[in-house]
């Protein structure tokens, strides 16, 4: 029978075993596999586990300063990097999804990479794949096509020879987040909504910018609050606003507005490879929709995704 004690237990032995008096990397992203997996480390090496955690300009609003702080609480060496105009100027005037894609994903294992060669004696690069990962990797590179270029596995810096400790290799996210409560982790992390690697920048549909991402991070703060206050948070897989590259004519006062369209994301799912469409309340979508136009500059109309996946994908792009 599998327990999360148990898990802990072994994974932590084993660990021990592996990096011996060796030292660690590890990038974090805030979310729970990363978390989890780096508490897992630390639990068995403590402070020769060397964290870092980019901020790639496409984070939630003020995810960076929170995740950091919660890093600190739990006795995590974490060093934030700052990389937020690097990011920007090199997706200036890039369009295409994949492109996008791959850009975010080179440019964060270049800062990663850089990081890390400021340490001396690394020997291992601590990473929080986990089983869905492992599965949709082998899908990506096999013959049955290219879906999506996901960035969580296989980025490895290519300069470096480290060989891989991921203790969540064989687990699913229900299992890592039994493995998270258990070992004490806090909730804002444990229950923490699925997030892409590449953020924000492939909820922004074609071209980012530092202005468009402000605005979404607004549209999509009032959002994930709306749904937190309303106890909806916790009842779906995952959420997030979009910004769509349409604008449409509206009324604001007596004046015309010509602005941009937000769409809300909500779905419903087990492990992300399928996913239905949240049914929220009406309500719910009424007060986000008012206060989203209200209050974010730029947005004067909202629209609520109702496609499920397959045959829509959860993310836009
Ligand atoms: P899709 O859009 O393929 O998303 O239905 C399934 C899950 O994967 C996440 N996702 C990504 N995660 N890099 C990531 O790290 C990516 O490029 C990426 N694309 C999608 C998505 O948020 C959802 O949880």
């Amino acid at each position: 029978d599998w327990t999360p004690a148990a898990f802990i237990h072994e994974t932590v032995e084993r660990i021990k075993q592996e990096a011996g008096d060796k030292k660690v990397v590890m990038a974090l992203s805030g979310g729970v596999d990363s978390t989890v997996a780096a508490t897992l480390i630390h639990k068995a090496i403590g402070d020769r586990l060397y964290c870092i955690f980019v901020d790639n300009g496409l984070l939630r609003k003020n995810e960076f300063e929170q995740v950091l702080e919660g890093y600190k609480h739990l006795g995590l060496n974490t060093k934030g990097v700052d990389a937020r105009q690097r990011f920007y100027s090199e997706l200036d005037g890039v369009t295409d999804p994949e492109k996008k894609r791959k850009i975010i994903g080179r440019l964060f294992i270049d800062v990663f990479d850089e990081e890390a060669k400021k340490l001396t004696d690394v020997s291992f690069l601590g990473q929080g794949t986990i089983y869905p990962d492992v599965i949709e990797s082998m899908s990506v590179h096999g013959p049955s096509a290219t879906i999506k270029s996901h960035h969580n596995v296989g980025g490895l810096p290519e300069t470096m020879k480290l060989s891989l400790i991921e203790p969540l290799r064989m687990l699913f996210k229900d299992e890592v987040r039994r493995v998270g409560r258990e070992l004490g982790i806090d909730d804002i992390f444990i229950g923490r909504h699925p997030f892409p690697g590449p953020g924000l920048g492939i909820r922004i549909l074609g071209g980012v910018t530092e202005e468009k991402v402000k605005m979404l991070q607004e549209a999509d703060a009032i959002y994930i609050q709306h749904l937190r206050d309303s106890g909806m948070y916790k009842e779906v897989w995952q959420a997030g606003a979009i910004l769509l590259p349409v604008q449409s004519v509206g009324v604001m006062g007596d004046e015309r507005t010509y602005e941009y369209t937000c769409a809300l994301r909500a779905v419903t799912s087990v492990d992300g490879m399928t996913a239905d469409w949240a049914h929220l309340p009406y309500e719910l979508l009424a007060r986000i929709s008012n206060d989203i136009i209200n209050r974010v500059r730029g947005i004067n109309r909202v629209v609520y995704d109702i496609s499920s996946k397959p045959p829509a994908t959860i993310e836009w792009e």
